[in-house]
């Protein structure tokens, strides 16, 4: 995109890409597209009501570099990882995972009673955090609070600092905000952006209008992705039926960025190491779980959601 500076809302329409073993996923950033918000580098969306698009899973694959956050409002995805860490996230739960110098896991959604909602979203980390030792942090459902600053206005604090309240997700390099917005039907809210800060908005039921002094009013219906540049404020009135959005916000990090695949780094080369740190099996460096050559990703595979 090369209207970064206008004020205004660009609207993306999500991609349909296949990912992971087979999942049929809607991906609005990391497309050839749209390929880059600085510090976020994907934006993938699997929701769906057929257990058909979404069982096969994203099997065992790596990362590095990255920080992934998934955040699930419907159905079920087990996860298991090389720190030994595994469980099932289930409606409300978020799971923020930093990848530093290398982590294996495998997610896999399953199949329920439930239609699967859930989204996932790349962090770019800093050069000087991206060989940093893997962390994780698993948030359930009930320590994310939700804020109510105005009637019909509902809003989950995943990361960052909404209406005083601070959400739950804590210590990351880009102090990203992350919030769940859900608007009743006509309903008027307005959030603050922050100088500086990448901002994008995704609209995943309903839809939305935006308003900005600078800059208009923008109509975005689900499924869209929408950047909101150079705005100190934008003003959002739901639709007929309401709407709810994701709203994420964080500091550019202005570093050049390699990428392939699961691996987002600096340079080609350290690219190239990661590769070779996988064909050689020093690609963990505590607790693999299983023959490397038989991981999920060791030829480049598995880029995207997972
Ligand atoms: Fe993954």
């Amino acid at each position: 995109m090369n209207a970064q500076q206008q004020p205004g809302v660009f609207v993306i329409q999500p991609q349909r890409v296949l990912e992971g073993a087979g999942v049929r996923l809607q991906r609005s950033l990391g497309t050839p597209q749209f390929n880059y918000l600085d510090p976020f580098l994907l934006f993938d969306d699997f929701s769906s009501p057929n257990t058909d698009d979404y069982v096969c899973g994203f099997p065992w694959h790596p990362h590095r570099g990255i920080e992934t956050v998934t955040y699930i409002l419907s159905g079920q995805v087990r996860h298991l990882d090389s720190l030994g860490n595994g469980g099932t996230l289930g409606a409300g739960d978020v799971q923020w995972m930093s990848a530093g110098s290398g982590i294996m896991h495998e997610e896999m959604p399953q199949s329920t009673s439930e239609p699967l909602v859930g989204f996932q979203l790349w962090v770019n980390l800093p050069a000087r955090e991206k060989m940093s030792a893997p962390r994780y942090q698993n948030i359930p459902a009930q320590a994310v609070p939700t804020v109510t600053l105005g009637s019909g206005v509902s809003t989950r604090v995943v990361a960052g600092t909404h209406g005083g309240v601070r959400g739950p997700v804590t210590d990351i390099a880009v102090s990203p905000t992350y919030l769940d917005v859900a608007l009743e039907a006509g309903v008027e809210a307005a959030l603050s952006l922050t100088s500086g800060d990448s901002t994008f908005a995704y609209v995943f039921q309903g839809d939305i209008e935006f308003r900005i002094p600078e800059g208009g009013a923008t109509r975005a219906a689900a499924p869209r992705l929408a950047v909101v540049q150079a705005a100190h404020e934008v003003r959002l009135v739901a639709g007929l039926s309401g709407a709810r959005l994701l709203w994420v916000a964080g500091s550019p990090l202005h570093e050049p960025i390699a990428r392939y695949g699961p691996f987002v780094m600096n340079t080609r080369e350290e690219i190239q190491q990661a590769l070779e740190d996988l064909q050689q099996g020093t690609f963990i460096r505590a607790q693999p779980r299983s023959d490397p050559s038989q991981w999920y990703g060791a030829r480049g595979e598995g880029d995207g959601a997972g």
